[in-house]
C-alpha cells in the first residue's frame, strides 16, 4: 500500500496561499488529499458548531454523509471529545463506528486545531482494511497543521 507522500503538507499550505475564505479553503484541501492517496472511498471534514454542539459536514468528496454526529459518538466524535487522532484499522471493530458509507473499512481521524481551537475533524476512509499507517497518520496532522494556519476561525465559526 501506497503511503501518503509528505509533499502534500507543502502543496496544501501554497495551493491556499492568501485565500481568506476557510470553506474554499476546506474544499481545496480535501479535493487535494483525495487526489493524493489511492484507495480511498471518502476525505473530508466534519466541522463542530457552537449553535447546535454537533460536528457538521464540512467540505469532502466521496460519498453522501451523515451530516451531523455528537461530540463521544462515532469514529469522529471521539476523536473531537479526545482531542486526539485516531487510527482504526477495522471500523467495524470499533464500538460505536457510524457507517456512512457501507464502503467504509478503515479510517482515519485528526483533529483541526485553529490557534487554541479544535474547530473539527480531518477525516479519510478507505474501502481497505488496515488501510492508513502510522507513517500516513503522521502526515495527516502535519497537513491539518498547516491547513489550520490558512483557516480563519472566526470566518468559519459564521457558517458553522
Ligand atoms: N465513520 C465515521 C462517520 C463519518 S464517515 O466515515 C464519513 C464515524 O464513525 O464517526
Amino acid at each position: 500500500m501506497t503511503v501518503l507522500d509528505p509533499i502534500v503538507v507543502a502543496q496544501v499550505d501554497a495551493l491556499l496561499e492568501g485565500e481568506p475564505n476557510p470553506v474554499t479553503n476546506l474544499a481545496n484541501a480535501a479535493a487535494l488529499l483525495y487526489n493524493s492517496m489511492a484507495d480511498l472511498n471518502w476525505c473530508g471534514f466534519y466541522l463542530y458548531s457552537k449553535r447546535t454542539g454537533t460536528l457538521d459536514l464540512g467540505p469532502f468528496q466521496g460519498q453522501v454523509a451523515c451530516m451531523h454526529i455528537q461530540p463521544g459518538s462515532g469514529v469522529v466524535g471521539t476523536s473531537f471529545a479526545k482531542g486526539e487522532s485516531l487510527l482504526v484499522p477495522d471500523v467495524h471493530a470499533f464500538a460505536g463506528h457510524i457507517a456512512c458509507d457501507a464502503a467504509s473499512n478503515s479510517e482515519v481521524v485528526v483533529p483541526l486545531v485553529v490557534g487554541d481551537r479544535c474547530v473539527g475533524i480531518l477525516d479519510l476512509d478507505s474501502p481497505s482494511l488496515d488501510r492508513f499507517t502510522a507513517a500516513d497518520q503522521a502526515t495527516l496532522t502535519a497537513f491539518a497543521a498547516a491547513l489550520a494556519k490558512h483557516l480563519d476561525a472566526d470566518a468559519l465559526a459564521l457558517v458553522y
